[in-house]
């Protein structure tokens, strides 16, 4: 079984020494690529800049890439033998229209950046995705988070989605600990205790492993 996996934050670069970034740590992504390989599967782990160091199991390769358009690039070439693949990347929806060739310099009292749309990995790729292969996303939520997850889940061709909730205590960017709610396209919820990231992760494994089985 082979899985590809996306992780981390990604950086877009505004000038030689900026970038536009975000607060993922890559922990989930990570104890999810361990986990699958527990399981004996063969992983893709495609990482945006993340401080983890790369996971030993030798049935885990990592790929680093730094922005949307590299993480796209790494995860388009693995999609195609993959079984299942699995979005725990938090991809930057926007990046700056241009990159600065030099720094950019200190001037007026306000500085307006143009952005310009990312590619989405989960929602291309999810376009080329064949029968015999499985989809999970995750979705980071703040209000109406089982409509707004549901919908991802819909619109981005996804098997099942997992629901990040920020309102928990404890749970979600940099903390060891997250509360995760799994959503499938039947409307079924699973509802997942606040526990390690490790944990979440063995538990999201056994589920997906269970679902694919039962629906492939
Ligand atoms: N995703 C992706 N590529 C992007 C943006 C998101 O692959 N450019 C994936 C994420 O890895 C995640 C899922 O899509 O599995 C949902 O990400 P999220 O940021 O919650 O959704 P968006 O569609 O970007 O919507 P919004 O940020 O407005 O809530
Ligand atoms: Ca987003």
């Amino acid at each position: 079984m082979r899985v590809l996996l996306t992780a981390g934050p990604t950086y877009e670069p505004l000038d030689p020494v900026r970038f536009l970034g975000n607060r993922s740590t890559g922990k989930m992504g990570y104890a999810l690529a361990e986990a699958f390989a527990a399981q004996g599967a063969q992983v893709v782990l495609i990482s945006g800049p993340s401080t983890l160091p790369d996971p030993v199991d030798e049935r885990i390769e990592t790929v680093r890439v730094e922005t949307a358009a590299e993480m796209f690039a790494a995860a388009a070439a693995a999609a195609e033998t993959a079984d299942i693949w699995v979005f725990a990347a938090a991809v930057a929806d926007y990046r700056p229209a241009r990159v600065a060739a030099e720094k950019i310099k200190k001037s007026g009292d306000t500085l307006t950046l143009e952005l310009v749309k990312n590619v989405d990995i989960a929602a291309t790729l999810g376009q080329r995705k064949r029968a015999e292969q499985f989809a999970v996303g995750f979705a980071l939520e703040t209000t109406n988070e089982l409509a707004h997850a549901r919908d991802k889940l819909h619109r981005k061709n996804f098997d099942l989605v997992v629901l990040n909730s920020l309102r928990d205590a404890g749970a979600g960017f940099g903390h060891d600990t997250n509360k995760v709610t799994v959503l499938d396209a039947a409307g079924q919820i699973v509802n997942f205790e606040l526990q390690s990231k490790a944990d979440v992760a063995r538990g999201l494994v056994s589920l997906i492993l269970a679902r694919r089985a039962a629906t492939h």
